[in-house]
């Protein structure tokens, strides 16, 4: 194992090959790519200042876990099944002068009967057989993280292997992770509601290959889920065609954005900044979103304008309209395809 450092903890742990691979499943999986999710993960928890106890549920080296004490001064306790990965915690926690209870085995029997104020999931791949104890054990008005590396599934690449596994239809084309992740959260919604539970989405986003959505969990009415069309249509009930059954409210809190102040000085923090500032602006939006090259071939134009020119003309013209961090090619707006069309001419 090698000594990294990252915000400011220092661990041991085995690097993932590329960056952005799976990793080795018995080892101490550590993934430096994912650097900026964690710092992410720093600043909503120094945000929300949850009480009680976070379950860094998947924990691998622990670095999630060791950064939020550290950074955020939130109580943790950690969880892996492997048992290398839980003698590295402990090592790792060791390192850092911070104690900590590790539990070493299967996520979802740690969590029977068992209850946290927070819990976080960072799974291999998909969070969905962990997603039913998940929602179970996290006390009422906790937060539950969830992030999800299957986006071939999500986002469309796989829609047979979507419907197995989210009980959803993805959607291809730029809206294709924005659809994966109300796919991800109706499914979280779904299982909520079986526990007579209600789920308020904080902070979602998706970055290079993985989704990550923050939610908190009350009691509360079950969510309607909706389908949405090609067309950026909503409707409530299926049809061929159709993406969904999908969360169709608000993506997330503006109260619960982390600040600039509120995020950790790494090298990271100029893109994470890029990032909340576009989700702030996208947040009050429609669902769904449009390629900003068709809406430039239905206009005629050979050469698509710049994404920010189409996005203040659009809002000139009275419509709501915003860039997205989900697909560098995406708008989103109310405006209908005329508008859209007309609005591109106009340039
Ligand atoms: C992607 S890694 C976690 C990365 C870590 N959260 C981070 O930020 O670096 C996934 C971890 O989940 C562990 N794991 C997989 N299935 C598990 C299960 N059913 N119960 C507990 N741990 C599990 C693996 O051993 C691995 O260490």
């Amino acid at each position: 194992m090698k000594l990294h450092r990252e915000g400011a903890v220092e661990f041991k742990a085995e690097t993932s090959g590329s960056g952005s691979g799976p990793g080795k499943a018995g080892g101490v999986f550590y993934n430096p790519a994912m650097a900026s999710a964690r710092d992410l993960h720093v600043a909503l928890w120094r945000r929300l200042a949850p009480t009680g106890t976070t379950l860094d549920g998947l924990a691998a080296s622990g670095v999630r876990g060791l950064r939020l004490m550290t950074e955020a001064g939130a109580a943790i306790e950690f969880c892996d099944r492997s048992p290398a990965a839980a003698e590295a915690i402990r090592a790792n926690l060791a390192r850092n002068s911070l104690d900590a209870k590790v539990h070493e085995g299967d996520l979802c029997k740690i969590l029977e009967g068992r209850e946290f104020d927070a819990l976080d999931i960072d799974p291999f791949g998909t969070p969905a057989p962990f997603i039913p104890a998940a929602v179970r054990a996290v006390a009422d008005g906790g937060l539950l993280g969830v992030a999800a590396t299957d986006t071939a599934v999500l986002c469309g690449a796989q829609p047979k292997a979507c419907e197995r596994r989210y009980g959803a239809r993805p959607l291809s084309g730029v809206a294709a992770k924005e659809v994966g992740m109300r796919i991800l959260l109706g499914a979280i919604a779904r299982e909520a509601a079986g526990e007579g539970r209600a789920v308020t989405p904080l902070l979602c986003y998706t970055e290079g290959h993985h989704l990550r959505a923050w939610v908190r969990l009350t009691l509360g009415k079950p969510p309607t889920l909706r389908w949405l069309s090609h067309e950026m249509q909503l409707h409530d009930t299926n049809a061929s065609g159709l993406a969904g059954p999908l969360w169709a409210g608000a993506l997330g809190d503006p109260a619960a954005l982390p600040n600039e102040q509120e995020l950790p000085d790494t090298a990271q923090r100029q893109g994470l900044v890029r990032l909340l500032t576009t989700l702030r602006e996208e947040l009050p939006g429609p669902p769904g979103l449009w390629d900003m090259n068709e809406m430039a071939r239905a206009a005629g134009r050979g050469e698509t304008p710049r994404r920010e020119r189409i996005v203040v003309a659009l809002q000139k013209r009275g419509w709501f309209a915003s860039s997205s961090i989900f697909h560098p090619l995406g708008i989103r707006t109310d405006a209908p395809l005329g508008e859209q069309v007309a609005t591109v001419q106009s340039l």
